[in-house]
C-alpha cells in the first residue's frame, strides 16, 4: 500500500451515513462503505460528502471512527446540480443515451458550482502529500479544480458507471471541460476496460491528451494512468449471510408463504430505467402465456428500490412497472397467488440474502450497467452451487460473467427463451456454470479491488 504515512481522504457525492430513526447517525450498508471504512481507519483521513437533504449542514463529525466532512446542497444545488445535470443529464447520456439526456445551461453552472466546492473542502482538509480518491460522475470536474489548489496530493478518480463511447460522449456541450476535469488526476479508473478504453478516446479529442497507449496519456506536461479494476462485493460478508440460521429460515418462509411454486424468478434493482425491468416483466409474462403455466408453476418476486423520486424519467418508469405488474397479475394471478410480488422499498441485508436464496433463477437484465453487484451478490450467496443467472450482455459484470446466460435486455423474445431454458435446466448445468461463476467472483473482492486502486495511486 506505498507510504502508510499518506492519509486517504474519499471525496464522494454522498457521505457513508445515514440518520436512523432516533435522530443518530450510523453507517449506511453497502459494499463500497466498507471497503473502505478500514482503509480510512488504518491510515487516518476523512470522508467528504453531501449530507443526503437539501439545507441541513451538520459540518465536521465523527461516525464508527471515521471523520465525516459535509459539502451542504441548497434546494437550488439539489436542483441544478444533483437532480438536473448528474441524473437527468450525465446519467442517460453515460448509459448508452437508452433516454435523452437534457441539457440546460443552468444545470451546467451548479453542476461547476458544486464541484468547486467539493474540491474546495477536499483541498482544505487534506494534508501534504495525501492521497485523494474521488468517486463517480457527481464529481468529475473535481480533479483538476483540486489540483489547481493542491498541487502536492495525489488525486485519483473511479467512475462507478460506464464511460459512454465517443460518438456519445461528443453530443455533450461541456465535453471538453468534463475530459479536461478527469484529466486533472494521477489514476482515472473504470469498471471494465471498454469505459477505459473510452475516456482514452474522449481525452484525446476534446481534453488534449495525447500518446499512443491508451493506459499512460499526457496532458499539460503530466502522465495520467488509465485502467480498468473492476469492483467486487463483500463475499466474506455475503457468505456470512448466505450460511446463517436466520437468512435461511428467512429464504424457507418466502418459498411457503408464495405457496411453494415449483420454481421462483427473481428481481433486484433500484428502480431505474436503466434496469430494464419494465422488459424483463414482459418477458415473464411472455413466458406465462407461450407455456400456459400459472403461479403454481412459476411466480415472479421484483424488489425495487426507491430512487431519484424526483426526476421525472423516474416517475414514468414507476408507473409503467406498476402497470405491468397490476396487467400480468390481472391476467396470471389466482385468488391468493399472485404471479408477480412487487415490493417498492429498500430490504434488510437478512431479507435480501434470504430472497437470493429462495430464486431458483436470478433476471439481472439492465439496458445498460456500469457493473451491476446485485448479479455478483446472487452468486456468492448461492452456497449450494445451484441457481441460475441470467445476465444482460451490457452489464459491466458480464464482462468477467460469461457463464451466466447471457441475454439481449432489449429482445423480449430472447430473453423469453432465456428465460424458459433457465426454468429447465438440470441440476449438473447449474452447478457447472454456478461453480465457474462462483470463482470469478469469489476470487477478487471489494477489499482487493480497494487496495488494489489505492497502490496504483501511491505509485509515483
Ligand atoms: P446501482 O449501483 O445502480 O444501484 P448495483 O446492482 O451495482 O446497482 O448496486 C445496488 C446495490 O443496492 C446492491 O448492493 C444491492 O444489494 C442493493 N439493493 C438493491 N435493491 C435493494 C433493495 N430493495 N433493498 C436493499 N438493498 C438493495
Ligand atoms: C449508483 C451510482 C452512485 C449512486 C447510487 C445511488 O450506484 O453509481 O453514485 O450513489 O447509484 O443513487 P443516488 O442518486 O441515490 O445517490
Amino acid at each position: 500500500m506505498g507510504n502508510p504515512d499518506r492519509r486517504l481522504v474519499v471525496v464522494a457525492n454522498r457521505l457513508p451515513v445515514q440518520m436512523d430513526e432516533a435522530g443518530q447517525w450510523e453507517t449506511s450498508p453497502g459494499g463500497l462503505v466498507s471497503a473502505l471504512a478500514p482503509l480510512l481507519k488504518g491510515r487516518g483521513g476523512a470522508w467528504v460528502g453531501w449530507p443526503g437533504s437539501a439545507g441541513f449542514d451538520p459540518g465536521e463529525f465523527q461516525v464508527d471512527g471515521i471523520d465525516q466532512v459535509a459539502v451542504p446542497l441548497s434546494a437550488e444545488d439539489e436542483d441544478g446540480f444533483y437532480h438536473g445535470f448528474s441524473n437527468a443529464t450525465l446519467w442517460p447520456l453515460y448509459h448508452d443515451g437508452v433516454r435523452p439526456p437534457e441539457f440546460h445551461r443552468t444545470w451546467w453552472a451548479s453542476y461547476v458550482e458544486v464541484n468547486r466546492r467539493f474540491a474546495g473542502k477536499a483541498a482544505s482538509i487534506a494534508g501534504r502529500g495525501d492521497l485523494v480518491w474521488v468517486h463517480d460522475y457527481q464529481l468529475q470536474l473535481v480533479p483538476a479544480m483540486l489540483r489547481a489548489l493542491r498541487p502536492d496530493v495525489r488525486i485519483g478518480f473511479f467512475l462507478h458507471i460506464p464511460f459512454p463511447p465517443v460518438e456519445l460522449f461528443s453530443r455533450l456541450p461541456w465535453r471538453s471541460a468534463i475530459t479536461e476535469g478527469l484529466l486533472g488526476a494521477d489514476v482515472v479508473a473504470f469498471q471494465t476496460r471498454k469505459d477505459a478504453q473510452n475516456f482514452a478516446a474522449s481525452a484525446r479529442r476534446f481534453g488534449g491528451a495525447t500518446g499512443p497507449d491508451w493506459r499512460r496519456l499526457s496532458h499539460d506536461g503530466r502522465v495520467v494512468r488509465v485502467d480498468r479494476m473492476p469492483i467486487g462485493i463483500d463475499v466474506a460478508g455475503f457468505h456470512a449471510l448466505a450460511t446463517s440460521d436466520e437468512v435461511r429460515r428467512i429464504a424457507g418462509d418466502l418459498r411457503r408463504h408464495t405457496g411453494n411454486p415449483r420454481k421462483l424468478v427473481l428481481g433486484v434493482d433500484r428502480l431505474d430505467y436503466t434496469k430494464g425491468i419494465d422488459v424483463r416483466l414482459r418477458a415473464f409474462q411472455t413466458v406465462l402465456e407461450r407455456e400456459s403455466l400459472g403461479p403454481e408453476d412459476v411466480q415472479f418476486l421484483q424488489i425495487a428500490v426507491p430512487s431519484r423520486e424526483a426526476v421525472p424519467l423516474y416517475q414514468e418508469t414507476r408507473e409503467e412497472v406498476e402497470r405491468l405488474v397490476g396487467q400480468i397479475n390481472g391476467e396470471n394471478a389466482r385468488a391468493g397467488r399472485p404471479a408477480v410480488h412487487y415490493l417498492y422499498r429498500s430490504v434488510d441485508p437478512e431479507d435480501l440474502v434470504g430472497a437470493y436464496l429462495a430464486a431458483d433463477v436470478m433476471m439481472v437484465t439492465p439496458l445498460r450497467d456500469g457493473m451491476n453487484l446485485v448479479a455478483k451478490e446472487y452468486v456468492v450467496s448461492r452456497v449450494d452451487e445451484t441457481g441460475v443467472l441470467i445476465l444482460s450482455e451490457f452489464a459491466g459484470a458480464s464482462e468477467q460473467l460469461g457463464q451466466a446466460l447471457l441475454v439481449n435486455p432489449h429482445d423480449v423474445d430472447q430473453m423469453a427463451a432465456t428465460l424458459v431454458r433457465a426454468l429447465e435446466m438440470d441440476e449438473a448445468e447449474q452447478r457447472r456454470r454456478m461453480r465457474a461463476l462462483r470463482r470469478v467472483v469469489t476470487s477478487s473482492d471489494v477489499f482487493d479491488w480497494a487496495e488494489k486502486c489505492l497502490s496504483m495511486l501511491v505509485e509515483e
